[in-house]
């Protein structure tokens, strides 16, 4: 069955919010590079890799169903942050926001009775809790890490080998 407009419309601007987490997250990444933090930085690259993924999972799944991909622009994003634990306070924050987002997307969907929509939302709904996760264990490291120079740079360390 195809999409409902109203339905696409939601979608729609999720994968805009999608697009704009790879964004703001590959400013972050240019942020720790400016820092040579080299692991941080990998981490929050492929993390925007990620982020570009989701989008992209939404623009297929619009196409299948005959949905109307709309790309609509994308916000600039800040370079410069106070401090690695502010940008990642903001990851965080932005992740929770998503999970909110998503959490409406799927009500929505199910009061249309758009039960292959909702079943598409699962994915999302499982991978956020994973996201938030992630994101609030590093922020608890770094706020342990403090002013510890040394502390930042074993972090630092433990990021980069994510594959
Ligand atoms: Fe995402
Ligand atoms: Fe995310």
């Amino acid at each position: 069955m195809d999409i409902s407009k109203a339905m696409a419309e939601q979608l729609n601007r999720q994968m805009n919010r999608e697009f704009a987490a790879y964004y703001s997250y590959l400013g972050m990444s240019a942020y720790f590079e400016s820092l040579s933090l080299k692991g941080l930085a990998k981490w929050m690259r492929q993390q925007a890799m990620e982020e570009q993924g989701h989008a992209l999972k939404i623009y297929d799944f619009l196409n299948s169903r005959n949905g109307l991909v709309e790309l609509q622009p994308i916000p600039a994003v800040a370079a410069h942050y106070s401090s690695p634990l502010a940008a990642f306070e903001k990851a965080l924050e932005h992740e929770r926001g998503v999970s909110d987002a998503i959490s409406k997307l799927r009500t929505f969907a199910r009061e249309q009775d758009d039960q292959a929509t909702e079943v598409f939302l699962n994915w999302f709904i499982a991978e956020q809790v994973e996201e938030e996760d992630v994101a609030s264990e590093i922020v608890d490291r770094l706020r342990l890490a403090g002013d510890s120079k040394d502390g930042l740079l074993r972090i630092d360390h433990e990021l980069g080998k994510r594959e």
